[in-house]
């Protein structure tokens, strides 16, 4: 299980989805629909971003889930959650969350590390660059750049 936001995916979570695909038989990419944090993408653009970038890969499949994690891990029967860790930063988080995790449930948490070459990109920083007009294209799977322009323009206009 691979849990996030995807608010949009980029090509950090594609390498880590990719990693874990190659590692497990089969790979759960699971999209909170973030009920109280105000996403860019509602949820089906989320899934359909994601849905695209991963396709090549027959072993990973693209779900939403709300609530807790653990449950979510249970109710698809998954014992393991896989997340990636970008830099020192990250750790404390990762950590209190994997331990959090473990003492619900008992699920695991592995923890990868990111591509040395992609461990500055997150989607926040992404969004923050495209808005401010810079290209992000490399940082985002295909057709992602476009709809992040598209969106942005719509929503500076609509002046949120
Ligand atoms: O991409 P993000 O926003 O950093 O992902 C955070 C995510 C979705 C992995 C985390 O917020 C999460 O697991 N939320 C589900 C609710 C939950 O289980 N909370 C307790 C975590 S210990």
């Amino acid at each position: 299980m691979i849990p996030g936001s995807f608010d949009p995916v980029t090509v950090g979570h594609v390498d880590v989805i990719q990693r874990a695909a190659a590692v497990f038989d089969e790979v759960t990419v699971a999209v909170l629909v973030n009920e109280s944090k105000r996403a860019l993408f509602d949820i089906g653009e989320r899934l359909e971003m994601l849905e695209h970038a991963v396709a090549p890969a027959s072993n990973v499949a693209v779900m939403s889930f709300t609530g807790l994690l653990v449950d979510f891990c249970a109710a698809q029967d998954v014992a393991v959650v896989v997340k990636g860790l970008r830099a020192p930063a990250d750790l404390n988080a990762e950590l209190r969350m994997a331990a959090m995790n473990r003492h619900l449930s008992g699920v695991e948490t592995f923890l990868v590390p990111t591509s040395p070459s992609l461990s500055f990109v997150s989607s926040s920083l992404v969004k923050e660059v495209a808005r401010l007009g810079g290209d992000v294209s490399d940082l985002v799977p295909a057709g992602v750049s476009h709809r992040l322009t598209r969106r942005l323009a719509a929503t500076d206009a609509a002046g949120r």
